[in-house]
């Protein structure tokens, strides 16, 4: 059964875990190297502990990461900025990839791999248990596709067994993916791509919440390549807000189990995306939002 949630904040089913829904993504941390994008440090890292500093002050209490963002660098610059940690804090991790030289995204789930980087996150964030760690699949690296997950889940249920691991999602995931893995472990959260402009699992949304399941959104902004609307700026315009602003509002009013994680390397964008918490949306406008994705699709945009 869907949980009566507040506006502003949401409870993991089945968890003590309570989070804002407005939270923020850590993957724009890292630097680039040429091609290789989220890869090595980034150019100034005092400004992304700045940020890490700014998105607690500012009372956002849950922060999504991977050890695979750097590698290692984005956790390690988390532990800097934060440690110890604000017992409010939630951070979330994925595990599911390795990082190769070329900066590629190599899919591991193997037992040895998924270990490892339990282990790595474990250690580069400071921590003896991480409080949630999301499966992130790869059948496709860049869409849901069903395959079985079973054996890697198991891999993540032996961990939380030995208290590593406290809770467990999924990234990546199909709607019977979440139904085959409810059957090993209980899953918390779907961390999926889903924007404005990228509504592929609008049903999905829906179905998770009925089940008391957070929804998180990746590249709620477009990702590497941000949403960009004629729609979008006039009705953002028109309510004195931001694109950015609006289009992490219309996923807040999207549905009460929508968790938001916009990630920035900028304190100003990060102030500008925080005050959509408090936006809201006429009808007339949402039906407008609700209307852009079929007539204005954007790029695909990479990165895990
Ligand atoms: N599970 C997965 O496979 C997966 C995949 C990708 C991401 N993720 C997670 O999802 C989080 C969010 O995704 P994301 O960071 O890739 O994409 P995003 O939040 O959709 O967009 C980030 C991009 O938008 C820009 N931006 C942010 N706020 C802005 C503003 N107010 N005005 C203008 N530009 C703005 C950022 O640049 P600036 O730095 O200049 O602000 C950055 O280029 C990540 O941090 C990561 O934790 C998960």
């Amino acid at each position: 059964m869907p949980q009566k949630q507040s506006s502003n904040a949401f409870t993991f089913a089945g968890t003590s875990l309570s989070v804002n829904r407005m939270g923020y993504g850590a993957m724009q941390l890292a630097g680039r190297e040429g091609n290789k994008l989220v890869w090595g440090p980034p150019r100034d890292v005092d400004a992304a502990i700045a940020v890490l500093r700014e998105v607690i002050a500012s009372g956002v209490n849950h922060i999504d990461t991977s050890d695979f963002y750097g590698p290692h660098i984005t956790n390690q610059i988390i532990r800097k900025a934060l440690a110890p940690y604000p017992k409010s804090l939630v951070i979330v991790t994925k595990v599911g990839a390795r990082r190769g030289d070329d900066g590629s995204w190599i899919p591991d789930t193997s037992r040895e791999g998924l270990t490892s980087a339990i282990h790595d996150n474990l250690r580069n964030l400071g921590l003896d248990a991480l409080d949630i760690v999301n499966l992130r699949l790869t059948f496709d690296i860049y869409k849901p596709s069903d395959g079985s997950i079973e054996e890697p889940l198991s891999v993540l249920a032996e961990l939380q067994q030995k208290g590593l691991i406290r809770h467990i999602g999924l990234s990546n995931a199909t709607p019977r993916q979440v139904d085959d893995a409810r059957r090993i472990v209980p899953i918390v959260c779907v961390q999926n791509q889903y924007n404005l402009a990228h509504r592929e699992d609008d049903a999905f949304v829906d179905a998770l919440n009925q089940d008391g399941i957070a929804y998180v959104p990746f590249f709620p902004l477009g990702g590497f390549s941000p949403l960009q609307s004629e729609a979008l700026s006039q009705a953002a315009s028109r309510l004195k807000a931001t694109p950015m602003q609006l289009a992490l509002a219309w996923l807040l009013h999207r549905s009460p189990n929508v968790l938001v994680i916009p990630g920035t390397s900028s304190v100003e964008h990060l102030r500008e995306n925080l005050k959509a918490a408090a936006l809201q949306i006429p009808t007339e406008v949402l039906a407008e939002l609700n209307a852009i994705t079929s007539k204005e699709p954007t790029a695909p945009s990479s990165g895990h």
